[in-house]
This record gives C-alpha cells, structure tokens and sequence, in this order.
C-alpha cells in the first residue's frame, strides 16, 4: 500500500527521533576511549560536533523528528573529580534550548560507554565508590540543566559489563567474572539511586536504561549444545535484566556452575524502558573462543550482510518488544539502524522496522518512541569510522555533512504515519 493512503497506528505523540552519544561524535581528550582507541589519535574531534552542533541540530529540524536523544560527555563536565567545567555543562544547556525552540523533545543520557580517565584510574566500577561518584555527576547534571523530562542513566549496561569485564575489549578492559558482578551491582545500584535523585528535581521525569536486546539463534539447529547455548543467552541478555526490574534480584546463571544472586534497588525504579535493537546473533560453543562462545552476526547462508556483518532481522524487533512488555510500562526504541555505505539498503531496513512497529502497535503492544540511530556518520566503538550509520554521510577529510536519500525518507515517514 503506499505510504500516504495507509491509516497510521502511531499515537499523537508517538516520539519520532533520532539518537547519537556525545563521544561518538566531539570524542573528549579527557575520556578513557580517547586513548583507548589509537584510530582517534589522528582525528580526536570526530566529525567536530562540539563545534558545529548548531548547524548538526538543524539537520532535526530539516527531518521533522520530535524528539532528539543525545548523551552529556562526563569527562567534559568532570575533567578531574574536584572540578566542574561550567561551560561544558552551558554548551549542553543550550542543545536543550535550541531543541525546545525547534519543539524538539530531548531525551538525556547520563553514560553512554565513556568516563573521565580518573574515573576509572581511582574508582572502576567493580569498587564501591564508584557509586558515590556516578551519583555526585547525576546530581550535578539534574539540578543544573534545565527543561529535561527524558532521562537514560545508562545506555546498554550489559555492553559495558561485558566488552569491560569479561571479554576485555574496552575500558576498563578486564577479564574477570568476579569483578564484574560487582560492576554489575555497583552500575545498578547507581540505575536505582540516580532514579530516585532525577525524580526529586524534576518530578515528572521519565527515567529508563538503553538496553540492548538482541534475538540468539543456534549456529546449527541441530546442535543440543548451539541450541542450549541460545537458551542460556536469551535469558541472561533479554530476560534476566527484565526480571531485576521487576524483583529486584539479578540472577546470573554461568554454565556448569551455580546461579548467582544479586540483589540491587531497581525495582519498579523505571517510568518506561529503552530498548535498543540492530540484529540476531548465531552461537556455538568453542572451546577456543574467548569465554567459550562464537558468534555469528550474519544469517546462515551469508544474506543480510551489512558492512559490519549484521543481520537483517526485523521480526526480532518484535519479539523482543514482547519480551520487554512484560514490565508493564510503556517501551520506546531508543536505537535502531544500520551500518552501510548502500543508502537504499538503510531505507529498507528502516521501513521493514517501522512496520514492525507499527504491527507491534496494532497487536496492543505500548510502543511509545522510535529512535533511529543515527544523525551523522560518526565513529563507532572500536570500528571506526567507516561505519555508516548516518542518515547524513560526514566526508571524514573536510567533515562536510550531506543528506543520503535515507534522510529524506525518513522526513518521509515521519510525515506520512503521524497523525498530524
Ligand atoms: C549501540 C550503541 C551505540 C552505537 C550502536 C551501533 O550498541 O549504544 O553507541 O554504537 O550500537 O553499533
């Protein structure tokens, strides 16, 4: 059907954005990633946001989204833990500003995968005072800036627990299971109390996390171990973090071995939940793998490659929407997208998504927001920059930015499934 003569489900005030993080676009020279990743030496500023992100806001405009989620660079606000960078924290201000007079709603995240380097020098996040710290930025970024209703603490809390605790790969780039359940307490702990804070300066706060959802299938179907291994990743990746919100226990299962309790004050401490979807993941057991396990992220016979090599798997969208409807509050899409350089490949994958919202809609699911990511090109962990997910293209040599036919679709989009 085409797109104009379609009834739309999405609500009035169905938020339609888009979702960048602050480092990945003005990097920080006083971040743990600015070091961590050498490919930022020749080009620690990124695509220059900090400077320019007057003319990068305007590209929201140009889109006709209503809601902007972007991140607060902490190392930026806290270079060292006695010193708050006032300036830093006026140039966050007036994003919010400039989002307000362009009616756009701004959704904040307080940690999206980057520190100050003390930070994690004196305090990583499998030592207690850790929590002090994190609460001492949350309280400062509260009770200063103004006209936010939309709060993520943490974006993708498992990413950071296992890229930083057990597969070692980012900062603060260990491999060690007891430390990380640690972290894991401390993070949520933090999730918990910096709730309870945002809601006493802004009473009608929306809190949530980002989560990462992903759906897992056997790398063989056949295989008992591929499919046990499925089983055991869907519940800890999707389910276990669900279950914390609603009881206030994490209960981390470890193959041959005992299920790990935690305890953590999160219960119902979440006005609605951020879900952030791309792709399924394939598994199998090998014993020669970093903690045992291979993934795959494209799908059996080698189609829906991306040119990070993720699948195309809009159904699991659905699925795990479903999954996160089962804490009762309402569910927004904080980031969804794709990586490639075939802007017609990001217009499909764009679309097949959006129906697949507006399904889940149909079906009564309380999908309230979908955040496409992202604005610009921008560096991506750990791949650089040659990973194109921005509905506009950045030339990395002269940082000009240039629409890619996917801007102008999803301009389109927005138009025609709104009820406006
Ligand atoms: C998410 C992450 C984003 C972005 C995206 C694309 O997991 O929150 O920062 O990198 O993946 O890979």
């Amino acid at each position: 059907m085409h797109e104009t003569t379609r009834k739309p489900a999405f609500p009035e005030d169905f938020h339609w954005g888009v979702a960048t993080s602050a480092f990945q676009l003005e990097g920080s020279p006083n971040a743990d990633w600015s070091t961590w990743d050498p490919v930022l030496s020749d080009i620690p500023e990124i695509t220059n946001h900090y400077t320019v992100f007057r003319e990068d806001l305007k590209l929201l405009k140009e889109l006709g989204v209503n809601s902007y989620r972007f991140s607060i660079e902490w190392s930026r606000i806290q270079p060292r833990p006695d010193t708050w960078d006032e300036e830093a924290i006026a140039h966050y201000q007036e994003i919010i500003d400039i989002l307000r007079s362009y009616n756009i709603e701004p959704m904040v995240t307080l940690h999206h995968f980057t520190h100050p380097k003390w930070f994690l020098e004196r305090t990583p996040w499998h030592q207690t005072a850790s929590i002090e710290q994190f609460l001492r930025f949350t309280e400062k970024m509260v009770s200063t800036l103004k006209n936010v209703r939309y709060w993520i603490t943490f974006n993708e809390p498992y990413v950071i627990l296992i890229g930083g605790y057990l597969d070692g790969c980012t900062p603060p780039g260990l491999r060690d299971v007891p430390r990380s359940l640690v972290a894991l307490k401390n993070i949520f702990t933090c999730h918990g109390k910096a709730y309870d804070i945002i809601h006493r300066y802004v009473p009608d706060a929306q809190v949530s996390i980002a989560h990462n959802m992903s759906v897992f299938a056997p790398w063989k179907k056949w295989n008992p171990l591929d499919r046990l291994l499925k089983k055991s990743a869907n519940y800890f990746y999707n389910h276990s973090i669900i279950n914390a919100f609603r009881t206030g226990v994490f209960i981390v299962k470890f193959p041959f071995s005992r299920a790990v309790e935690i305890e953590v004050p999160i219960k119902d401490k979440l006005d609605f939940f951020g879900v952030n979807y791309y792709t399924r993941i394939h598994l199998r057991f090998n014993p020669f793998k970093k903690m045992g396990v291979e993934l795959r992220y494209s799908d059996i016979d080698g189609h829906g490659l991306t040119n990070l090599g993720w699948e195309v798997h809009p159904r699991g969208l659905a699925k795990v929407l479903r999954y996160a409807s089962r804490l009762d509050v309402p569910l927004i899409i904080t980031e969804n997208g794709i990586a490639t350089h075939d802007t017609e490949e990001k217009v499909k994958y764009m679309k097949r998504h959006v129906d697949v919202v507006e399904r889940c809609l149909k079906d009564g699911l309380d999908v309230r927001g979908y955040y496409y990511w992202t604005l610009i090109d921008n560096y991506e962990w750990l791949q650089g920059l040659d990973a194109r997910f921005g509905l506009y293209k950045v030339d990395f040599k002269t940082l000009k930015r240039s629409p890619t036919s996917a801007a102008t679709y999803y301009a389109y989009l927005i138009q025609s499934r709104s009820r406006i």
